[in-house]
This record gives structure tokens, sequence and C-alpha cells, in this order.
């Protein structure tokens, strides 16, 4: 029995702010799914922070004529907020400019080493032939060879997901400037995959339940391991712990191997936090426990093949043996969730081409439980998905206020203006029980189904119990029972513990009107707990911005619970805002129009 749950959540870059196709990808299923397992009683761990390193933040840097340490900063502090006012419940969300951080990447990169899966190789590298400086693969486009996808990136092709050389592309271009790339020759350290391979394709194998996506790239890159560079020239990223390597200011660890390496320094340093530095192994070392990856589909292929390889070569588990490194024999994921894409309007969202939607300006104007909302029951889960303000629209004001809204406001408004409090049952007609029962046996069906990540079909399934009751209300009409006070106090308080138990399934994906409905019910305290922002420093070094809170003594459970006959109810408020029509053609002012 799974005891212990890592939500490890990928990491998103401080170039910027994030838009909301981001979020739809790594935050608001990462916290559903965490906010669920915490509901079901397992110790739940959420990491992630900013990834800090590497040449995005260098080029955004030039961009705005800071250092890649000012943009760091500048941007954590905007990410980090962004995803507390989104209620993402993250444990820890920190960064990768850490001391703990770095110490942790050197001493995996050095086991690796070590073990003999890290060899020195000389390679062509791109350069720009206008500033002489390194042109990562990232940044260089072209047309795959295998595929003939023509917007093919240097370290991979979204389009067939192969792993790739600069060199190979056909026709390649600096996407900072559109020249042509020169070729000089540079040497690094790779990661030898091909020593690695036959223990990770073991391993792959024992994981056939994962979502096709995930799979098809996996197999696909796994067919053809080479070795992979994880070396870089660049001086913005954690220095090279080996011999002759540590001390050349223009050769740095590659910002992949330096970022996935963050779900497990983040777990030590929220261990230190929490007082017991101990405490992380409950979830790495312990085969009770279980990690859930959640990302981006452009993220896949470093979750499923390069952490895991880099897991088993820091363990000493591949061709080459070894002796596993300071941390133990860790464990590779359990499942990879991964999110296809949100396109705004029909295209793809873009920065450069200012269609964007930053998550900031639009939590700011329709709060997180909207866009939570739309990204749970619409999102981009297993195929791509659109942003347009038209669905955006109909969705919260046909769904959150009309269905589940008003659901809550009738029926609470209604026993409180009759009885003051929750009503006292009398004996319950097949009506009352049917849909008890079938509320009560949703927690089942939604549970499996958030069990399994499924998170679209798990919201329509809660709100099918919201549409049952107010098929129910309309059929019983409880505002006609004046004369029959026993019948209308009995509709009513089924309806109350079935908005109740509603409420309670709908609590992972709509934490913060939960809250509210829990307070209306006439409950008290803390039922869906909240993030907070708090400034921590390292020892005396600088202090920065974490996301953590403590979840555990929020009251939310993922069980029915009966609402004692005779509590005062409170006055509900509306809980959600109705959108004017005429946003779905338009959307706002400050959008960009799709
Ligand atoms: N920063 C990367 C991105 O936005 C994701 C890094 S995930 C991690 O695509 F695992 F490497 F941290
Ligand atoms: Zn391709």
């Amino acid at each position: 029995m799974t005891s212990h749950v890592l939500a490890a959540v990928a990491w998103p870059y401080a170039n910027g702010p994030r838009h909301i196709g981001h979020v739809s990808g790594f935050g608001v299923p990462s916290d559903v799914f965490s906010r669920y397992q915490r509901m079901m009683g397992k110790n739940v761990l959420m990491v992630s922070g900013t990834d800090e390193h590497g040449t995005a933040i260098q080029v955004q840097a030039d961009k705005e004529g800071l250092t890649p340490r000012q943009t760091a900063d500048k941007y954590h502090g905007v990410i980090a907020g962004d995803l507390k006012n989104l209620g993402l419940t993250y444990d820890l969300y920190t960064r990768t400019t850490t001391k703990n951080h770095a110490t942790v990447v050197r001493e995996l990169f050095r086991a690796l080493h070590a073990n003999g899966y890290i060899v020195a190789k000389t390679q062509l590298g791109a350069m720009s032939p206008s500033t002489g400086r390194t042109l990562p693969d990232r940044y260089i486009e072209g047309t795959c060879p295998h595929c003939g996808y023509d917007g093919a990136r240097g370290d991979q092709c979204d389009n067939c997901g192969r792993q790739l050389d600069p060199i190979e592309l056909k026709n390649p271009r600096s996407r900072i400037n559109g020249e042509t790339p020169l070729f000089i020759e540079t040497e690094h350290l790779f990661l030898d995959l091909p020593a690695l391979a036959e223990s990770l394709g073991s391993w792959l194998e024992t994981r056939h339940d994962w979502r096709p996506n995930v799979l098809k790239y996996s197999a696909n890159l796994i067919s053809e391991l080479r070795p992979r560079p994880v070396t870089r020239d660049l001086d913005w990223g954690i220095p090279i712990p080996v011999e002759g390597w540590d001390d050349q200011p223009m050769k740095r660890i590659y910002v992949w191997f330096d970022a996935v390496v963050g779900y497990l320094s983040a777990s030590i340093e929220w261990a230190r936090r929490s007082g017991n530095p101990e405490a992380w192994r409950d979830w790495w070392l312990n085969p009770d426990a279980a990690s859930y990856y959640f990302m981006g589909k452009d993220n896949i292929t470093f979750h499923s093949v390069i952490w895991p390889a880099m897991l088993l070569g820091a363990n000493g588990q591949g061709a080459r043996g070894g002796t596993p490194s300071a941390f133990g024999t860790l464990r590779l994921p359990t499942e990879i969730v991964s999110s296809e894409y949100l396109t705004m309007s029909g295209s793809k969202f873009s920065t450069s081409r200012n269609t964007v939607l930053y998550v900031g300006d639009f939590l700011a104007e329709y709060g997180p439980d909207a866009l939570r909302y739309f990204i749970s029951v619409a999102g981009p889960e297993s195929q791509d998905a659109d942003f347009t303000w038209d669905e955006f629209v109909r969705r919260t004001n046909t769904e959150l206020v009309n269905e589940w809204g008003n659901l809550v406001n009738r029926s609470i408004s209604m026993a409180h203006k009759g009885i003051g409090a929750i009503p006292t049952p009398g004996t319950l007609t097949d009506s009352d029980a049917t849909l008890l029962a079938a509320s009560a046996g949703a927690f089942t069906t939604v549970g499996n189904l958030l069990e399994r990540c499924r998170f679209k079909a798990a919201i329509s399934e809660s709100m099918r119990v919201v549409s049952l009751a107010n098929k129910y209300l309309s059929e019983q009409e409880p505002w006609k029972l004046k004369d029959d006070t026993a019948r209308r106090d009995t509709v009513l308080n089924t309806a109350l513990q079935v908005v109740s138990d509603a409420n309670t399934m709908l609590t992972p994906f709509l934490p913060h009107a939960s809250q509210q409905i829990h307070e209306a019910l006439g409950g008290t305290g803390v039922w869906a707990a909240q993030p907070d922002l708090v400034e921590v420093d390292e020892e005396g070094g600088p202090s920065y911005p974490v996301l953590t809170g403590d979840y555990t003594k929020q009251q939310a459970r993922w069980a029915s619970i009966p609402l004692p006959a005779g509590r005062p109810l409170a006055k509900p408020s509306p809980l959600f805002t109705k959108l004017d029509d005429t946003l779905g053609e338009t959307g706002p002012s400050w959008a960009p129009i799709g």
C-alpha cells in the first residue's frame, strides 16, 4: 500500500512570466492530484522550483540588459507569486540557484562519473558567427532528418520525439537571430546512455500503464540511445565536479541535468526546513513510496528516459556497475503525467507573436478557480486543447455559475431563510435515497479516476452529481412545501448533504470555492489549505521567496461527511462571477485578439 506520494512538478524557466498554457501542463494537474492524495490521508511531498540556469535565462537577460542572476531573481519572484495565487500547494517551491541544489547536483554528477557513466568526448558545437558565443542546441532550428518536420530543434524533434544533434538538422539556423551557425570542435562530458540502455529498457518494460504519448516518446528514444552531452560552453550554471573541469570558467553542467536533480534537492531542502533533515528518504528510498512527475509534453524524454538513466547510473545499476551516490539507491519514477499543448484560438502560445495570456493577468481578472476549472475540464490532458474566450465564458457561465454556484446558492439560501440551520431529515423517499446513494457512490468513481490522473473524467463525474442534485430540487420543489415543513426539511437536508459531498469531490479542483462553501454550510476552520509565500535564506546567504504550507491541518477528507442537523447556516454569498457574453466575442481589452 502506497504510504508516501512524491508529486514532482516540472520547473518553469525564469525567463519570463508563465502563461496559462504552462500552468495547464504542470501546474493545475499536479495540484489537483496532490490535494486529492492528501484528502486520502497519504503523505504527500509536492516539490518544484524555478529553473534558473542555462541559455534561456541568459538570452532573456541580454534582452533586458540585466545579469542572468538579476533575471532569475526577478522572474522567480513573479512566478512564485503567480503559482501561489493559483493556489498550488507546493510543500516547497524553491529555485535552482541555491547552494543546496548545487551540492546535490554535483554529488549526483560525481557519482555518475565515478561509476563510469560520464565520459569525455570531442564534438562539433554550434557557435554564433556574429557574437562568438556558443549556440545551445535548443536555440538552433531546422528540418528533422527523420521525419522532415521543419520546426525541429537542435536537441529534439517535437514532431517525432527523436533526440537530435544540431549538426544533423538540415538547413540549420539560429532561433535568436536567424543566422546560420558555425560548427567548431569542443570537448564535453557525455552521459553514456548506451551503458545504461539495458537497465533502462528492463525498467521501461515495467511501465506499461503509462499514457500512450509518454510510451511513444520513450520507446522512440530508447531504440537509438547515444551518449548525450551533459556539459555546455557557458558561464551561467553549476561548475563541473571533475578534475580539470571544475575551474574552467566557460564550462558548466547542462541546465537539464541540473534541473531534473531539483526534485531530489528540493526534497532535501524541504526536509531540512521542516526540522527533520532525513525526512526526504521516506519518498526517495522507501519501496512504499510512489512518485508522479507532472509536465507538458516537450519535457517527456527528460523525465521518462534521461532522469531515470541518471538515477540508474548514480545508483550504480548500469552495465558498468558501481556504488550508489551519497544519497543511497534512489527510486525511479512511478508515473510520468504529461499533458499535451494548450493553444489559443487555434494557434500556439507565443510571446514573440504576442498571442499569450499570462497567469498573473488572468488571475487578477477572473480569480483562480475559474482558471482551474477550465484547465481541468477543457485542458490538454491527453490531446491538444484550445483556449477561446467563447468557451471560457460558456464553461464559466453555464457550468460554474448556473450549475454549481446556483445549486449551492439556492439550497443553502432556502435552508438559511426557512430554518436557519441544517434541517433535520424525516423518513427518506426513494428519490432522496437514490440521490444520496449516487452522491456517496461517486467518491469511489471519482477517486479511482483521480488515482489514475484522469482529471477531465473526474471533474465531469463530480459535476454529474451536481446535475442530479439540480434535477432533484426542480422535481421536489421544496419552495412549494411551506405547509409540509417535515417534507421540506427532508428535501433540504438531502440537497445540502449532496452539496457537501459534491463540494468535497470538487475540492481538489476548486479549493478556494470549497472553503467558502464549507463556511456557508456552517463549517469553521480550514477546509482546504492554501500555500504561503515566505522569505527564507541559507546560512546567512541572500534571502529568497519560497512557497510552502502546512497542509496537514486542513479538514478536507475524501469521504461523504454527514452534516450535523441543527448546525447554524450562514447566508451564502455568490461563489462565481457571471461573465458578460460580449467577453466571449472579443476577450478582455488587455488580451491579444485570438
Ligand atoms: N524548465 C523546463 C521547461 O520549462 C522544465 C524543467 S523540468 C525539470 O521546459 F525537471 F527539469 F526541472
Ligand atoms: Zn522528427
